[in-house]
């Protein structure tokens, strides 16, 4: 059931000019083995986004259309292009679509950047940064640590960076480069996680003790004026937050940004209430459609199956593209890491984990 047909179309062609955007392909460079940046020419007017936020690729693969969020791994400031930068993962449809199809010139349809992994930068800060990353993690990382080299003269960035082993540090040479232009402000410690890649570098995955000897040779006595922030596996982000909460840092000065989720046990959440219909109530760009979500599905998938243009891109709770505002209600939300503390607190939700649990749901996208 949806009302509001009439209005449907519209909505549609707004919105596509609102959140999408066409962008071509202008170089692709093998950053390692495994990993390839992707630059595109900037369009008209240039692209706007801030270091650190992520592109949705909207892509058709074997006749299916397909979304993946992919950090920018440029700065506005510094660089002319905006990139990407994508790791092949075995088995992984896009990752191995990217790497093999991209090429000089090709046009690929995106949404408009998005994401909270960001932060505000001014000439006066003296902060010292640091930064945790695992693999692909750098990508965020490297957009932000260029902004702050160049538009904060006084600010300091230490850099953790885990890598399986010294050919697949990603931007290996680009911050050595950077290093060397800015000396003293970029000091990097570089981890190689497997075992005789670098007889001078320790030689396992990074453990919690291993976070707190970086903070303690780096950060201590700057309690007042630091910042961190962490993407990486889920085993890196669990470890450095633990560290970091046992070092009594404040969490509201630790940003991070997760690529992906173990997937939960989802039959050990099903609540046999729940496999029933439920109706809903979206109110999206100042129109409201109301339709049923069946047992099974989220109310991401719900909305998309009416044909309504909801936003998203991971639809795994991560990269808060989906998030809404709870007007009236209430949802059972089975994955909310993409969401601050304050944003559960304040009611907003993420459509491709939630599942109305009563009937009376209304949701406000923004
Ligand atoms: C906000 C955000 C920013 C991101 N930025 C980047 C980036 O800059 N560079 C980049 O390479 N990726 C990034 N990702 C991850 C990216 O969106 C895709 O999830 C990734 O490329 C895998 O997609 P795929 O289609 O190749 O794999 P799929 O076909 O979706 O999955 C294949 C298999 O791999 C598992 N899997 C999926 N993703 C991962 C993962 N990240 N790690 C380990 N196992 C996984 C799946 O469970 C499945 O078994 C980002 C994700 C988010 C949410
Ligand atoms: S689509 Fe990414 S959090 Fe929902």
């Amino acid at each position: 059931m949806l009302f509001n047909l009439f209005n449907r179309n519209k909505e549609k062609s707004e919105k596509k000019e609102d959140n999408y955007l066409t962008l071509r392909i202008r170089e692709t460079v093998q950053e390692t083995p495994d990993t390839m940046t992707v630059y595109f020419e900037q369009p008209e007017p240039f692209l706007d986004y801030q270091p650190g936020q992520y592109l949705t690729l909207i892509l058709e693969i074997d006749g299916k259309q397909v979304r993946r969020s992919y950090s920018l791994c440029t700065s506005p400031y510094v660089d002319p292009f905006p990139g990407i930068t994508v790791k092949r993962l075995e088995g992984g449809l896009v990752s191995n679509y990217v790497i093999d199809n991209f090429f000089p010139g090709k046009r690929i349809t995106i949404m408009k950047p998005l994401g909270n992994f960001v932060t505000t930068y001014h000439s006066e800060n003296q902060q010292v940064y640091g930064m945790i990353a695992g693999g692909s993690g750098i990508t965020p990382i490297m957009g932000i640590l260029k902004s702050i080299l160049v538009n904060e003269p006084q600010a300091r960035v230490h850099l953790l960076y885990c890598s399986r082993s010294r050919e697949m540090i990603i931007f290996r040479e680009a911050l050595e480069d950077l290093q060397s232009k800015y000396p003293g402000r970029l000091m990097i410690n570089h981890h190689l996680s497997q075992s005789g890649s670098s007889p001078d570098k320790v030689s396992c995955r990074l453990n919690e003790e291993q976070v707190k000897r970086f903070y303690r040779e780096n950060f201590i006595s700057y309690q007042q004026n630091q910042k961190f922030f962490v993407c990486g596996p889920e085993g890196l982000m669990n470890i450095s937050l633990s560290a970091l909460d046992s070092l009594e840092v404040p969490r509201d000065i630790v940003l991070t940004e997760s690529f992906y989720l173990e997937k939960k046990n989802e039959s050990a959440q099903i609540d046999p209430e729940d496999i029933v219909s439920r109706p809903v109530k979206i109110i999206l760009g100042g129109e409201e459609y109301a339709f049923d979500v069946g047992p099974k599905k989220t109310i991401l998938e719900a909305g998309l199956d009416e044909g309504l243009d909801m936003p998203y891109s991971c639809q795994s709770g991560l990269c808060t593209a989906c998030m809404g505002k709870l007007i009236a209600g209430e949802v059972v939300m089975n994955e909310d890491a993409g969401l601050s503390k304050q944003e559960i607190q304040d009611g907003y939700i993420l459509c491709c984990s939630s599942k109305p649990k009563g009937e009376d749901v209304v949701i406000q996208i923004e």
